[in-house]
């Protein structure tokens, strides 16, 4: 990819010019910045918090609600499928009536494979996924298999270069009913081939469903230009909406009415409101609703959402690009030679927006950062995982985390900490 806002950049960059010359800079004074000297490296797994999300929520928890009550749902219970459109543009390449914003990924994720499973020919009951794919996904598939008795097919990934084309080639056929797998690898942050894969999975009869959580807001996706039929993700990584905000779920137009989710709420019904005595699923996306939407968390989504739109997803991809070229290029030069090693891949079209280096005491390392005002999060095996968010991070920001762990490493400050992994990391 071409770098047209941020050219030529390497080590010896100046990250001063670079910040000042960022088209993208002012966007940081749209988040709430209580602690701006810390070094938040983890928007990748919780953004930062926009000022314009909490000035939402209380505006329908403190205006709406008071005021409306109960009245409120006339317009609430459309906000799903609006929070979707707005998604499907801004985002997802996909088209208005495709993208519902519902319970959390795991959950869609269950509804999404399950429904493709049970509307594959009854020869087709293989689910494909890889082994470097996010634990939530293996588990949902597994069980999913476990009870419609269906087999779950596991291809092996690098866990650095990520999920290989030929490879699902290999394990896809007659038998195959669905493939599931993350467009951006949570570990490595290598980014699959989207068109290429969701062509292989489709020459072979399959149903793809890919997981977009660490795509979504940092990487275009073009879900309707790949022909991918069924998509989730969640919308507080590099979408900001906040700790357990509402995820979403995609489904492409035609093959909303063929598909029925395996859990029948009342929110997925033909006429909700008669109370019928037996489900008849609307035939459009809102049958891939349960129950009440949660409605502060759809508030939230979208006006987290409003600055990733009004930058534009090719701009946050060019400097998203330009922070993670950056990076590399001083973990190289700093890092390398104490002992790390570069997990992630090193061009920047097979890459997202993160950036995850490997060293033995990547633990004790990442508990160090976080004294220092740098905070990372960190993956096992042995990884620390930077991420970047184009909206907020800056090149400063970057030559000071790379400074501020050769420090640590350097003086061996990280000895003084637990070698033994935290229940949450
Ligand atoms: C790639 C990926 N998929 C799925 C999930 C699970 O999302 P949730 O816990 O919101 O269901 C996560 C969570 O971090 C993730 O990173």
């Amino acid at each position: 990819m071409m770098c047209d806002m941020y050219p030529r950049i390497d080590a010896d960059s100046d990250p001063a010019a670079l910040d000042a010359a960022d088209p993208l800079a002012g966007y940081r004074d749209l988040f709430a910045l209580d602690d701006a000297e810390l070094v938040y490296l983890d928007g990748n797994s919780l953004g930062r918090p926009p000022r314009a999300v909490a000035k939402a929520v209380a505006e329908l928890l403190d205006g709406t609600w008071r005021t409306e009550l109960v009245a409120g749902w006339d317009s609430w219970v459309d906000l799903p499928t609006i929070a979707g459109d707005e998604l499907a543009r801004s985002v997802l390449g996909a088209s208005p009536g495709e993208v519902l914003v519902a319970d959390s990924t795991s959950a869609n994720l269950y509804k999404l494979a399950a429904a493709a499973l049970a509307a594959a020919t009854p020869d087709r009951r293989v689910l494909v996924t890889d082994d470097d794919n996010f634990p939530t996904d293996r588990y949902i598939l597994a069980g999913i298999a476990e009870q419609f008795g269906a087999t779950l097919r596991i291809v092996r990934t690098d866990i650095d270069t990520g999920v290989d084309p030929e490879a699902v080639a290999a394990a896809v056929g007659a038998d195959t009913a669905v493939v599931c797998l993350s467009h951006v690898a949570y570990r490595s942050g290598a980014l699959a081939d989207m068109e290429r894969i969701s062509a292989i999975a489709r020459d072979a009869g399959a149903f793809t469903l890919w997981d977009l959580c660490h795509s979504a807001g940092s990487v275009p996706v073009e879900l309707n230009r790949c022909g991918v039929d069924l998509a989730v993700g969640c919308t507080y990584k590099y979408l900001n909406a906040g700790p357990g905000a509402p995820a979403f779920l995609y489904v492409r137009k035609d093959l909303q009415s063929r598909l029925r989710q395996p859990m029948w709420g009342w929110f997925g019904q033909t006429d909700q409101f008669a109370m019928g005595p037996e489900y008849r699923p609307v035939e459009d996306i809102r049958r891939f609703s349960v129950g009440t939407p949660p409605i502060s968390g759809i508030t939230a989504v979208r006006a987290a959402l409003e600055p990733t739109s009004r930058a534009g997803i090719g701009a946050l991809r060019e400097k998203s690009v330009a922070l993670t070229t950056y990076a590399l290029a001083l973990i190289e030069r700093r890092l390398v030679p104490l002992g790390f090693r570069v997990a992630t891949p090193r061009d920047p079209n097979l890459r997202g927006g993160h950036v995850t280096i490997e060293h033995a005491k990547a633990w004790q390392i990442s508990q160090a950062m976080r004294r220092a005002g740098i905070v990372p999060d960190y993956r096992a095996p042995n990884r620390v995982r930077l991420g970047f968010a184009p909206l907020y991070n800056g090149f400063g920001e970057i030559a000071r985390a790379v400074e501020g762990i050769a420090d640590i490493v350097a003086s061996g400050a990280y000895v003084e900490f637990d070698d033994a992994v935290s229940r949450v990391t």
